[in-house]
């Protein structure tokens, strides 16, 4: 039987870590993506050798940049079963990346959907296919009209807030277009846990890796999911967002995404 495939952003990050040697443990074909190709050899070297799965590859891609990810869907071959969007940014200052979208917006939001529009073509003939969008409780103020902090200060927690809304707002869009098509679209909290990200915002995180990586596993794993989408999951449990309740402002996102 051929192997599932999978692909995990965010690979060589505190919870991306874990998501990825379970997903590497359960024998998918796995693509680790970062923008390090250094961490990311390694990580697939050490992540082969560990569950003696031979089938760990790995490609480097800016995810905040447009072009890196249809460069890497145009050379990705054969089905996709599992897409875990879980790379995200926190720069302390405003920075933008080399087109001039602010960070956080560019990575944390189009990065996932930019990755969800232009993978999902390879998930539609696939059974149970599942993209899992790594979110947040710690999420809002969200603003439509200044997506990019042109008017309001920068300030990264309030980006990084707005951005987690849109991760859950986005999964809402993208399940609904993706509703004849079988691929199911669930965000995921993962938890609290130290990393480069949860520092750069003044946490320090209370969780262990696998504590954080436990729920997107679940939402990317669990057989008793298959079938449901569109939804929101805290500590293995639906829970309901407000935020894509709304759907006018959840479409509004979804047709500024698409312009960028
Ligand atoms: N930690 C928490 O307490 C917490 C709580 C709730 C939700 N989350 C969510 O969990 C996810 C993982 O966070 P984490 O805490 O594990 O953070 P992390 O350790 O800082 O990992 C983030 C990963 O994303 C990568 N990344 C950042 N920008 C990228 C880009 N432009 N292109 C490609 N890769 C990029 C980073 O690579 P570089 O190191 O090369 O930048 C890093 O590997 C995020 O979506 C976050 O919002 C975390």
């Amino acid at each position: 039987m051929e192997k599932k495939s999978a692909i995990v952003t965010g690979a060589y990050g505190a919870i991306g870590g874990v998501i990825a040697a379970e997903m590497a443990k359960q024998g998918y074909r796995l693509t680790l993506v970062g923008r390090d190709r250094k961490k990311l050899e390694k990580m697939a070297e050490t992540l082969s050798k560990q569950t003696g799965n031979k089938d760990v590859f790995y490609r480097a891609v800016d995810l905040s940049a447009k072009n890196e990810v249809e460069r890497f869907a145009q050379s990705w071959e054969g089905p996709l079963h599992v897409l875990i969007n879980n790379a995200a940014t926190t720069p302390r200052s405003r920075e933008t990346t080399s087109r001039g979208i602010e960070q956080q917006f560019a990575t944390n939001v189009l990065g996932y959907f930019w990755m969800m529009q232009y993978f999902y073509p390879f998930m539609e003939k696939v059974d149970d296919a599942r993209i899992v969008n790594v979110a947040s409780y710690w999420a809002g103020d969200l603003d439509l009209n200044d997506l990019e902090f042109e008017s309001r200060p920068y300030d990264n927690d309030t980006a990084y807030r707005q951005s987690k809304q849109a991760n859950r707002m986005l999964t809402a869009a993208f399940a609904k277009r993706l509703s004849d098509s079988g691929i199911a679209v669930l965000a995921a909290h993962p938890g609290d846990v130290r990393s480069k990200l949860s520092n750069n915002l003044g946490h320090g995180g209370w969780e262990s890796p696998e504590q954080g990586a436990a729920n997107p596993l679940f939402c990317a794993l669990d057989s008793s999911l298959k079938g449901i989408s569109g939804k929101y999951y805290e500590h293995k449990r639906e829970t309901p967002c407000r935020f894509a309740k709304d759907s006018d402002a959840v479409e509004k996102l979804y047709e500024v995404c698409l312009k960028y």
